[in-house]
């Protein structure tokens, strides 16, 4: 006999099937930069990037400029923007590096933009360990190699793939003095630090803090090893 009490759902909301044709739930908007074989930059706003230790897991279009320049080139600045550059990341909106623009994409609006840095007014600079530059507004830069390409829904040939999860090893970090811990030299406050969120195709920050955090009882170095 099953233990599993069951609920009183009279009091919740109830599920309803349905079938979305995106699944976006809200998550943070980086900005990827890169160079093509002949050194020429791009930049692009990205959403699928999450984290374990010092690898970035990043789901990109294999066929986007930014997918050619990691398969070709192989480095990569994660920029992350916070929520006072939203208007410089919805100019990148709706462009693409890659010339000719793919008739998918030129009927969805999307136009070939050579400048990137220049059509969002966003600066570059140096980085100093990979190629592909940093941008100057955005509070964190990540610069990163990588490290391992796997074809998403399976298949050995990254090259030929519609989409792709390119492990990038961060090598260095770069932030905006005004996200400092003013107590851990090391660290990020989460009090100062206001990402961008992209939700359902739309901009959002955060809200305040929910509620205290049993996890945050752990010393962030400890994660260090
Ligand atoms: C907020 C936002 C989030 C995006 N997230 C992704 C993403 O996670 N993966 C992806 O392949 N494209 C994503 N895109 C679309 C790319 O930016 C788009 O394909 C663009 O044309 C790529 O530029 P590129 O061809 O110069 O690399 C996103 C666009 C925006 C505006």
């Amino acid at each position: 006999m099953s233990t599993i009490t069951q609920p009183d759902t009279s009091r919740l909301d109830r599920h309803t099937v349905i079938d979305p044709a995106i699944l976006y739930f809200g998550t943070s908007v980086a900005l990827l930069s890169t160079r093509d074989e002949k050194g020429h930059a791009n930049l692009a706003p990205n959403s699928s990037v999450w984290w374990l230790s010092h690898t970035a897991v990043v789901g990109i279009a294999a066929r986007s400029q930014t997918g050619r320049n990691l398969l070709s080139t192989r480095e990569c600045v994660i920029n992350l923007p916070s929520v006072n550059e939203v208007d410089a990341v919805d100019r990148l909106a709706l462009t693409t590096g890659r010339h000719p623009v793919s008739e998918r994409k030129a009927r969805a609006g999307y136009r070939y933009v050579r400048d990137k840095f220049g059509e969002a007014s966003l600066h570059a600079i140096d980085a100093d360990m990979v190629s592909p530059p940093r941008v100057v507004e955005c509070p964190v830069n990540l610069e990163s190699r990588v490290t391992g390409l796997h074809v998403l829904g399976g298949g050995d040939d990254p090259e030929g793939a519609d989409l792709l999860a390119v492990e990038l090893e961060i090598v260095r970090v770069h932030v905006h003095e005004g996200i400092r811990s003013p107590t851990h030299e090391t660290r990020i406050d989460p009090e100062l630090w206001r990402p961008l969120i992209t939700s359902f195709q739309r901009f959002f920050g955060l809200g305040g803090e929910a509620q205290s955090s049993r996890l945050s009882s752990i010393d962030e170095e400890w994660y260090r090893g």
